[in-house]
């Protein structure tokens, strides 16, 4: 009898320890609240990457780092988690937060740079890139080693074969040369070239600044990019800097081919904000531009200001290139999970 009770017993622990290893293969099971995961839409999927099983119902185990995948080309419900694909990030790649997703033009790669480490910081190896086509992940061999940067803005340009990430800073969550409070706001602006690799470092005219949102316009020869909001620190390198809120009567763009900025007085009304989403729609009436921005909080109060949805810049000042009109682009910054349409 003690024999048979035994066995039971050992019988009823395998069982549990199957059910617990189990990797999902969708989001049957329900949805998560999640926050800071990378996303990114490529040939009309939806990726989010660093999804943490440890959050996700049907999985209890927080050391499985997710990959979502939702086709955007069929209907979907967000009712229904089972179009939702999922798989597991290689368990070399290190689970972070905060990160950027980019893609090369020729929609076969993604790319993951900047943000958190959830536990110990370790030794920053660089980019990983996912290989669409069999699922892939590898270390990106860059021209130089960047950084990891967290707290920045960041944008998907693939259509001149570019991303870019401005601001952020290293701080003990993203490295371990870092063992104190210290916070180290980057200056300037980084472009990864997705074709190539390169690397390239640009000035950018304004001080350290952390959060805020960066967006892509194609306009002129290779484009422009525009940043709005963030939130500038009293020290660049040091403990305790106060930060204070950029104002949102001005934007600053950068056109692209000439390297070159330009602050550019904006029109419309926004409630000043931080952690927010910024996108670009062309207005087909008027041939302009205009970036909308989207939730985030209230940097004081830290209200949240979710649903929010103001158009910030009719971007008239720079006229598009009729002559050969680039695809309208529009970047996403997500910190919710259930993508809307
Ligand atoms: C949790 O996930 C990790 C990484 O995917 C795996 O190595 C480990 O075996 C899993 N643990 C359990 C209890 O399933
Ligand atoms: C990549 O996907 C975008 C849509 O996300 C599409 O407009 C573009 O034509 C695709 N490029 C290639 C090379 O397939
Ligand atoms: C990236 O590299 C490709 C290939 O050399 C080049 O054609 C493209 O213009 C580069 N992108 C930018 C933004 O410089
Ligand atoms: C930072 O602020 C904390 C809490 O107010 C204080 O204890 C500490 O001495 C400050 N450190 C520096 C370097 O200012
Ligand atoms: C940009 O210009 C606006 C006025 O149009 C001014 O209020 C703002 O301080 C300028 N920004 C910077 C960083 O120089």
């Amino acid at each position: 009898m003690a024999w048979l009770m035994s066995l039971g017993f050992v019988h009823l622990v395998s069982l549990l320890s199957l059910g617990e290893a189990k990797v999902l293969s969708d989001l049957s099971d329900g949805f998560c609240r999640s926050y800071t995961f990378g996303a990114n839409i490529v040939n009309d999927v939806l990726y989010m990457v660093d999804l943490d099983g440890g959050l996700i119902p049907g999985d209890t185990n927080s050391s499985n780092n997710y990959l979502v995948q939702l086709d955007l080309s069929s209907s979907f419900s967000t009712d229904d988690g089972e179009k939702y694909k999922m798989s597991l990030v290689d368990s070399e790649v290190p689970k972070i937060k905060g990160q950027a997703l980019w893609s090369d033009k020729a929609n076969t790669t993604l790319f993951t740079y900047g943000g958190n480490y959830l536990d110990v910081a370790s030794v920053d190896q660089g980019l990983w890139t996912y290989t669409i086509a069999d699922g892939s992940w590898k270390l990106q061999q860059t021209s130089i080693k960047p950084v990891r940067l967290q707290g920045g803005a960041y944008v998907d340009a693939p259509q001149i074969q570019a991303a870019y990430w401005v601001g952020g800073f290293q701080n003990s969550d993203t490295t371990p040369a870092i063992t104190d409070s210290t916070v180290d706001y980057a200056t300037g602006m980084i472009q990864f070239n997705t074709t190539t690799g390169t690397f390239t470092q640009l000035d950018a005219p304004f001080a350290p600044v952390q959060q805020g949102a960066l967006v892509y316009l194609p306009i002129g020869e290779k484009g422009v990019l525009v940043f709005v909001g963030g939130e500038v620190p009293s020290i660049q390198n040091g403990i305790n800097a106060t930060l204070t809120p950029n104002q949102w009567n001005y934007a600053w763009v950068y056109d692209i081919a000439g390297n070159k900025w330009y602050n550019q007085t904006t029109t419309g009304s926004v409630a000043s904000r931080t952690q927010f989403c910024a996108v670009v729609e062309k207005d087909l009436s008027t041939s302009s531009y205009q970036v909308y921005v989207i939730g985030g909080a209230d940097y004081k109060s830290k209200d949240s200001l979710t649903d929010v949805y103001v158009p910030i810049i009719p971007y008239r000042t720079i006229q598009p290139n009729t002559d050969s009109p680039a695809p309208i682009y529009r970047s996403h910054r997500s910190n919710g999970f259930k993508p809307r349409r």
